[in-house]
């Protein structure tokens, strides 16, 4: 699939209110109906061919879609479910020697030593029905939506919000381009209360003047399925799936 003469290539993450990532090599929360829209969205064949809808794998190692992520975000994938299953790996790292097959030679996973190269060879292996996804962290989605390095098309992102008890939410203040006010929130991530999201790494400002947000009817377009609209509840959570595509 081209977006304009563009390829599509689309960073997936989940971030909290402060733009917040991860914490201590590993997700801040745990919220089954976000991980299971991740899992799914980065698996399933991208094709309008039914049959395909329900579609299935022999082994872990068969696989429809590219997933590019830096080295520390693939260290932080558990053990057992290393790769990512029924998706090509890419693991990018300055070290030329580093070994991705630490336990076995493994069929869907390879290393690469800078962007370019896992840009470029995840356009030489990609399939007809797959799609190139950016998982990060941190370091790899501001090398992806950088002013000076335009190569994702697309970002979709889980919206998360802590929902401290007993007080209600206070309304998302993630706006595109916006930088966040630690001042104005008071239920945001903060090292120093129990009801904020502790949080070491942080996805990038988008900037409005290259992304625009897109409909729901947009994204449920572009994952070809349909998607829950509005805030879901995953207490302490609650949190949305959102897409911004690049302006042409
Ligand atoms: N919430 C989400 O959706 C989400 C998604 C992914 C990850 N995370 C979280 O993000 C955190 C990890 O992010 P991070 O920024 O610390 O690490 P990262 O981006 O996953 O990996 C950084 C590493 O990638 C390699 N690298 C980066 N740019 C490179 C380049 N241009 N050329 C060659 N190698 C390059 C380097 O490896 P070497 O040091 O080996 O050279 C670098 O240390 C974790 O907490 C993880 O749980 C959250």
């Amino acid at each position: 699939m081209t977006v304009g003469q563009h390829e599509v290539i689309a960073i997936a993450a989940a971030l909290g209110d402060t733009y917040g990532i991860g914490y201590q090599q590993d997700l801040p929360w745990s919220i089954p109906g976000d991980w299971e829209w991740f899992q799914r969205i980065t698996t399933k064949p991208y094709t309008s061919d039914t049959t395909l809808e329900r579609y299935s794998f022999e082994k872990d190692s068969d696989w429809h879609n590219i997933v590019i992520m830096g080295r520390l975000s693939w260290e932080s994938i558990p053990m057992q479910q290393r790769p990512h299953h029924n998706r090509y790996n890419i693991v990018v790292s300055s070290q030329a020697s580093y070994n991705v097959h630490a336990v076995e030679k493994w069929e869907h996973a390879t290393l690469v030593n800078s962007i370019q190269d896992a840009l470029a060879l995840a356009t030489q292996l990609k399939k007809n029905h797959g799609r190139i996804f950016i998982l990060g962290g941190e370091q790899i989605y501001r090398q992806m939506i950088g002013q000076d390095t335009p190569h994702c098309t697309h970002i979709l992102l889980t919206h998360i919000q802590h929902t401290p008890s007993p007080s209600p939410p206070t309304p998302a203040r993630l706006q595109l381009g916006s930088k966040y006010d630690e001042t104005a929130d008071d239920t945001l991530c903060n090292n120093n209360n129990s009801n904020k999201i502790e949080c070491d790494t942080f996805f990038p400002s988008i900037d409005p003047a290259h992304f625009r947000t897109a409909s729901h009817q947009e994204l449920q377009l572009f994952v070809q399925e349909s998607v829950p609209s509005g805030l879901q509840i995953h207490d302490p959570f609650q949190y949305e799936f959102r897409l911004y595509v690049r302006r042409e």
